[in-house]
């Protein structure tokens, strides 16, 4: 197969697209629907500095590249969940997440347009170091040992993303989420008619107050354009899952998706590309929820509807319970 626009070896087929591309050519095609979705979605601007929630997984690193290849001010968060599954699954994740962002400390690297002298900064945080238990501990003292720790995890990520997000000024969070994961999870919504979460569901989850604005730029790139992207880059990426995934429903909603895909190509993209259509249409209109009456919370400030102390602080109360 040939690259559409030269002529070379193709490496890639899109047959979504209908387009082949050889490994230059698709790494500069990748960056560019990038940038449309950044407009489309009106994401953020150049001036604004985005935060991005990098887990050392192909998705948020290759999210990470393309951002500071196209200019933007772009940092990283990485979250130590303290997993281990055998492998220092976390350690292994965080290290190439450091290794990821080293290329770019070695000031002159001409791939990034950053302005001056500005380098990327990797933040690293470790919920054990910080809260005194890891995210499997956690899960077992308050689930008693059922159940996998995921909505714990779930739980801590989104608080502790929100709040460096939100305490060091980033203008937004970008998130790796690509177009399987968000047509898997609209899937999954529709499947139990989840009304509130469809009609929050998009490409960006505007700020609110104490709340960072939420984005999505690989929202319509597939999962296996990410993995290409990462090896004609050259970024060295996690390729385990999180031990606790497997089996999750969110990967039987992406395999079914995936045989549909593989009978009719873009059907996956329609599916999830019609839901936002029709959501700018004003499907769903009628079903967004007011914003709830926010307080801060007594312990940590995050807003919260509970009467005094949110979700994320009352989960480690009983964990320290549990102790
Ligand atoms: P997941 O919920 O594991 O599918 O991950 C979805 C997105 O959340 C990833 O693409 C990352 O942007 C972000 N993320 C997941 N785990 C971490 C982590 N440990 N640290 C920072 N960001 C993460
Ligand atoms: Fe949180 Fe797997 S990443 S439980
Ligand atoms: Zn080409
Ligand atoms: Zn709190």
């Amino acid at each position: 197969m040939k690259c559409r626009k030269c002529g070379e070896t193709a490496v890639i087929n899109m047959r979504q697209h209908k387009l082949a591309l050889c490994a230059d050519h698709f790494g500069q095609w990748v960056p560019a629907q990038v940038e449309k979705s950044i407009h489309k979605y009106k994401m953020f601007t150049p001036e604004e500095r985005v935060l991005v929630a990098a887990s050392g997984g192909k998705d948020s690193l290759a999210l990470w590249d393309i951002l500071l290849r196209l200019g933007y001010h772009a940092d990283g968060l990485y979250l130590g969940l303290g997993i281990d599954g055998g492998f220092d699954y976390s350690g292994e994740s965080q290290r190439k997440c450091e290794a990821f962002v080293s290329k770019f400390e070695s000031s002159n690297n001409p791939e990034v347009a950053s302005p001056d002298s500005w380098t990327p900064t990797l933040h690293i945080l470790s919920i054990p170091e910080l809260y005194g238990a890891s995210i499997p501990q956690a899960a077992q003292r308050v689930q008693r040992g059922r159940g996998k720790p995921c909505s714990v995890c779930g739980l801590i990520k989104r608080h502790e993303m929100n709040r460096i997000a939100h305490d060091l000024g980033y203008s937004a969070l970008a998130t790796g989420h690509n177009l399987d994961d968000e047509a898997a999870a609209l899937f999954g919504n529709t499947m139990t008619w989840q009304v509130g979460y469809l009609a929050r569901q998009g490409p960006v989850l505007p700020a609110q107050d104490g709340f960072a604005r939420k984005i999505k730029p690989l929202c319509r790139l597939y999962e296996r354009e990410m993995a290409a992207y990462c090896l004609v880059r050259g970024i060295d990426y996690i390729y385990e899952e999180c031990p606790y995934s497997l089996g999750a429903t969110s990967i039987a909603h992406k395999e079914l998706l995936a045989e549909l895909e593989r009978r009719s190509p873009g059907a996956r993209q329609n599916f999830y590309l019609s839901f936002l259509k029709a959501k700018e249409e004003g499907f769903l209109d009628d079903h967004q929820v007011p914003p709830a009456r926010m307080h801060a919370c007594e312990r940590c400030g995050q807003p919260t509807t509970a009467p005094d102390l949110c979700a994320f602080c009352r989960l480690w109360v009983r964990v320290k319970s549990q102790e």
